[in-house]
Order: C-alpha cells, then sequence, then structure tokens
C-alpha cells in the first residue's frame, strides 16, 4: 500500500456505501436545496473524514454496517462548513469548481450549509447512540467556535503559533478527531484505544491544515481545486507567515505585517520571496511532521492490520499531498 488510491481500495465497498447514504439523504422537495447540495457534493472532494471512521472501525474490528451512516454525517457536517467557510474567505473555487456562494450567492450558501448541518443532526438520531450525538454535537460547535476565533484574528500580525494551533484544532483537527474516535466506539473499543484514536486523529487533523496553509501559497489553483493566495486576500496569518514576522529583518517584517493588516495581497510575490527567504515552508512543513509522528504514535495500542497499515501511510500522504 503506498497511495491514497489504496486506501481507497482497501474499503472501497465501505465508501460506496457511505457515498449511497449520503446521496439518498439530501432529498428534500425545495428544488434549490436538491441543485446546491448535490452540487457540492458530487463535486467529489477526498471524503476523507468518512474514511479515517471507517478505516478506525474497521482496525478495531467493527463488523457491521452502522458505520456509513455516521461516516456520511461527519461528511455532511464537513461540508456545511466548506460552505460556510467560503463565503466568510470570499473563495471563488472549490472542488475545482466555483464556489456555491459564487454561483447562487451567500444567501443561499447560508442556508444550505444550514440544511446540511440540520441533515446531518437528524440522521445521526439514527444511531440511537447518546454518547456518540454528544460527540458530533460537541465538535460541531467546537468548529464554529475555531471559525469565529479565526475571524477574530484576521488583519491581526500579532497572532501568535499558539493561538493559531487553537484556530487550527477546532476549525479542522476536531472534526478529524471525532471521526477516529467514532470509529472506535462503533467497535466498542475499551477507553485507552478510544483515547489513542482521538489523539490520533487530532494530530494528523492538525498535519492536514498546517500543510493545507502551506498549499495556500506553494500549490496552483487547477491543483488543489481551489483559489490560493486566499489567505493573505483575508488578512490570515498562518504559521509560514507567523514565523517569517519573529524572523525576517525588520524592513521584512513590515511588509509581512502591512499585507496582513491590510488583508491586502497586491504584494504577494515579495511576501513569497520574504518567506522563502527565511525558510519559513520548511519550518512549517517541519512542524507538520512533527504533528504527523505524534499522529503515527498515537496508533500504538491497535492491533496490527491493513486498516493500521493504511491509517499510519495516512501520515505521511497527508504531508506530501498535493491536492
Ligand atoms: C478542506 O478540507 C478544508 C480544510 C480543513 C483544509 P479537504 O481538503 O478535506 O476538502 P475536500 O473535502 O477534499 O474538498
Ligand atoms: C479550513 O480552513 C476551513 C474549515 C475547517 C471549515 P481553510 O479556510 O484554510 O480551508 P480552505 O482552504 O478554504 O479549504
Ligand atoms: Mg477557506
Ligand atoms: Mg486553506
Amino acid at each position: 500500500m503506498k497511495t491514497f488510491k489504496d486506501i481507497q481500495n482497501l474499503i472501497q465497498d465501505d465508501i460506496s456505501k457511505t457515498n449511497q447514504v449520503l446521496i439518498t439523504h439530501l432529498n428534500s422537495d425545495v428544488a434549490l436545496i436538491n441543485q446546491m447540495s448535490g452540487y457540492i457534493i458530487n463535486a467529489g472532494g477526498k471524503r476523507l473524514r468518512p474514511l479515517l471512521l471507517l478505516l478506525c472501525a474497521r482496525a478495531t474490528n467493527h463488523q457491521g454496517q452502522h458505520c456509513h451512516l455516521i461516516a456520511a454525517v461527519i461528511e455532511l457536517i464537513h461540508t456545511a462548513t466548506l460552505l460556510h467557510d467560503d463565503i466568510v474567505d470570499e473563495s471563488n473555487t472549490r472542488r475545482g469548481k466555483e464556489t456555491a456562494n459564487d454561483v447562487w450567492g451567500n444567501s443561499a450558501s447560508v442556508l444550505v450549509g444550514d440544511f446540511l448541518y440540520s441533515r446531518a443532526f437528524e440522521m445521526m438520531v439514527k444511531s440511537d447512540s447518546m454518547y456518540i450525538m454528544k460527540i458530533i454535537s460537541k465538535a460541531t460547535n467546537e468548529i464554529t467556535q475555531g471559525e469565529v476565533l479565526q475571524l477574530l484574528n484576521c488583519q491581526n500580525s500579532a497572532i501568535t503559533e499558539k493561538e493559531y494551533y487553537q484556530v487550527i484544532e477546532r476549525k479542522t483537527a476536531v472534526l478529524f478527531q471525532i471521526a477516529a474516535q467514532i470509529g472506535g466506539i462503533l467497535s466498542n473499543v475499551g477507553t485507552i484505544q478510544e483515547q489513542g484514536l482521538r489523539d490520533y486523529g487530532l494530530h494528523l487533523g492538525n498535519a492536514f491544515q498546517i500543510i493545507d496553509d502551506v498549499l495556500d501559497y506553494q500549490s496552483d489553483s487547477k491543483t488543489i481545486g481551489k483559489e490560493i493566495g486566499d489567505d493573505l486576500n483575508e488578512g490570515k496569518a498562518t504559521l509560514p507567515i507567523i514565523y517569517a514576522l519573529k524572523n525576517a529583518p525588520v524592513e521584512d517584517r513590515q511588509i509581512l505585517k502591512d499585507a496582513i493588516n491590510n488583508a491586502d495581497n497586491s504584494k504577494i510575490e515579495q511576501v513569497l520571496d520574504i518567506l522563502y527567504s527565511v525558510n519559513a515552508f520548511d519550518y512549517t512543513r517541519k512542524q507538520a511532521q512533527k504533528s504527523s509522528d505524534l499522529a503515527k504514535k498515537s496508533l500504538n495500542s491497535l492491533q496490527d492490520s491493513k486498516y493500521k497499515e493504511a491509517l499510519i501511510l495516512l501520515c505521511d500522504l497527508s504531508l506530501q499531498r498535493k491536492t
């Protein structure tokens, strides 16, 4: 097993069933809802969070079919956050297509995001598990807090590395965390393994977002399927910028500060030069590597299996990823 495709092949049947659950639960008699939710869900996406839940379930010997429902719930919550996030970030491209807010406007996107959240909640009730519902509802609330915290930090060049981690943990890593944890819960694992899976998801989620923040500078929109340079455009000081703000010469720091404080990406080329001059991307990738290593270590309590192997591989792939 070497590639993301290999991992998907390992649980192809579970992925297809989860997709089926997703599609059948999007129906509404309001045509615009069908159109918009179909638009974003059918655009694909990596389906990484359901994949995580399914792998963790299978790695801990879950035998049933219950996992598909909750895996679909997690993907719907993720998709709702994307609809809202693209409005807040004023993004124009998502999953290789025009964003829903660009096509239908912000109001419709807010409301269909709400539809997806609440549909996910309707579905999760079918799990009949108060514990799982508690975990999912708390995580959803945490994500929104992360996004608000990030909003508060826009155009703030004084944000610290610690504050950056508080944001990414909540807005991104928490959903990875509970996807992994719920996989274990479905198999009735003990508390040690459940905690191990939670830790795994959290660290993997952090690594994933740190790399996302690198790719926002280093990728191109055709490859990654979304606009790059969005973070600077929104005045978001992510880890490469935070590092350079501490390590660049004074004049360069001023250029970065102005770009962040004014949410101005007109000097993106100069900003990139500064980031490269202090090796900000090497530093940032090293931090992602640390999180990825911690994620791997968190799997120690799991029995060896091809599913565990896939979970370990995901740690490496999250660092090398281009999309
Ligand atoms: C995008 O997540 C949002 C982040 C947390 C960076 P993904 O990169 O998993 O998006 P899709 O689902 O594959 O489109
Ligand atoms: C992740 O942050 C957003 C959510 C977790 C909702 P980003 O704003 O960096 O995600 P992208 O780059 O738009 O996918
Ligand atoms: Mg965004
Ligand atoms: Mg991003």
